[in-house]
């Protein structure tokens, strides 16, 4: 059987757009507020050396896999690895990758919405000036009272859910596209900014020490493996978000040179977000403390009592918001074009669904941590890595090498043949090492020391 290639849909305005909606996609809650406390409880910079070898030994190959895969098969991640699978002679099963992805979209979509929602309602609490000059238990208060008043959450969750089926209802070039050329500016700009007043009034030699200085006796085997899994969440890999977005890629686009700009981009703005967030929480004497605590309690609590705190924390809360939705709308388009292309449905109908869902979702994590940790548990740790090592595998091993040829054909053949063996062996092999520890059996065959 000849491949014909379907034609082409229409597709993103430039090279440009495609670039910036893919980092807009990779840049969201996991640069701004998972890396930087990660990387400090981890070792610091031991453990950004590592984050930085996963991100170049398996992100890259892998998001280069997502993008080529889409790419050839011009559809939804379904569609198009059913496709992809009849046309290289295969199983039909590989279409279980965007099956699991449209799933694994929904429910990073229910939790991500939730505190995307605090995110938003810090815009106005903090521009309200309603924080400011408080003490740190007050602050602490603050957020308590958020998390105890459902109600609150709710109209946060359904505002953040709503812009999202907006954006993506307008469709890829005028949605997707018009919002990632519109916000992303703006969050560089806004990061900048803030990186600027850290310069300045922080405690910037503090906070370089606390990411950078390499201590190798903090790093863990557990923390290799939590930094394989962050390369996944935060390049958004493993779900069909980047092969959704790469079938609208313009077929003369390298796609290798395209990977290797996002990793970047998306890497700098998480190494910048730490380089900004830091050195405040330092000038303030404050603890470099874990989860949703840093940025909504220790960040606030120095935005409270620093000059121009009410403007810095404004732009930093909006800066948060912006970086949530641009991946929002990622973990959507999936399951909005599998929809759509099939005809059942239109653009918007579709998104009502599916955006419904997600909205249904939220509301079980508002009320129950218990459905909150499940959802990011499951979806993070297991349906991420594995449909990454499936597309790695099917990439790899499994797609007609005809149609590789038609995709990776501007490689020189040295970097061809190194990302065959990053994409056949390397990745596949620390992929499942992350699956093994996500699902505590490496823990249980290598139990760590001491
Ligand atoms: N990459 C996003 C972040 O860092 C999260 C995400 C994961 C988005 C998977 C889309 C798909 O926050």
């Amino acid at each position: 059987m000849t491949h014909t290639p379907p034609a082409p849909r229409r597709g993103w305005a430039s090279r440009w757009t495609f670039v910036l909606a893919a980092t807009g996609s990779a840049v969201g809650l996991g640069n701004i507020w998972k890396f930087p406390y990660i990387t400090g409880e981890n070792g610091g910079g031991a453990f950004v050396l590592v984050y930085l070898a996963c991100i170049l030994l398996v992100g890259i190959p892998v998001m280069i896999a997502e993008i080529l895969l889409g790419r050839a098969g011009r559809r939804n991640p379904i569609d198009s690895m059913r496709t992809l699978a009849a046309t290289s002679g295969v199983h039909p099963f590989w279409q279980i990758i965007g099956i699991s992805g449209v799933v694994a979209g929904l429910m990073i979509l229910s939790f991500y919405s939730v505190i995307a929602g605090w995110a938003l309602d810090y815009i106005p609490r903090t521009a309200s000036g309603s924080l400011a000059g408080a003490n740190a238990a007050a602050v602490a208060d603050a957020f308590a009272g958020l998390q105890a008043d459902g109600r609150g959450q709710l109209i946060w969750h359904t505002a953040f859910i709503a812009m999202t089926v907006i954006i993506i209802a307008f469709g890829v070039s005028r949605g997707i596209g018009g919002t990632a050329r519109t916000l992303m500016p703006v969050l560089f700009v806004l990061l900048l900014l803030l990186l600027g007043y850290s310069l300045a009034y922080g405690d910037f030699a503090h906070a370089v020490r606390f990411l950078f200085a390499a201590d190798f006796s903090r790093l863990s085997a557990s923390a290799v493996l939590i930094a394989l899994g962050h390369a996944f969440f935060t390049l958004s890999l493993g779900m069909g978000a980047i092969m959704a977005y790469g079938a609208y890629m313009p077929p003369q686009t390298s796609i290798a040179g395209t990977a290797l700009i996002i990793a970047a981009l998306d890497t700098a703005v998480a190494l910048v977000a730490g380089l900004a967030i830091f050195p405040l929480v330092f000038a303030h004497q404050l603890a470099p403390a874990a989860g949703p605590g840093l940025m909504f309690v220790t960040l606030p609590i120095a935005f409270a009592d620093m000059t121009g705190g009410l403007y810095i924390g404004t732009a930093f809360f909006l800066l948060l918001s912006i970086a949530a939705l641009t991946s929002a709308i990622s973990l959507l388009e999936p399951g909005v074009a599998w929809l759509s292309e099939r005809g059942r449905l239109g653009r918007l109908p579709a998104s009502l669904l599916l955006g419904g869902i997600a909205w249904l979702g939220g509301i079980a994590c508002i009320h129950s941590g218990t459905v909150f940790n499940a959802l990011d548990f499951t979806a993070t740790n297991i349906l991420l890595p594995t449909g990454g090592l499936l597309i790695a595998l099917f990439a790899g091993w499994r797609l007609r090498p005809s149609l590789l040829q038609a995709e990776l054909g501007d490689l020189p053949p040295g970097l061809f043949r190194l990302w065959c063996l990053l994409a056949r062996v390397i990745a596949p092999l620390g992929v499942g090492l992350v699956l093994l520890s996500g699902s505590g059996l490496l823990r249980y065959l290598w139990p760590p020391a001491g």
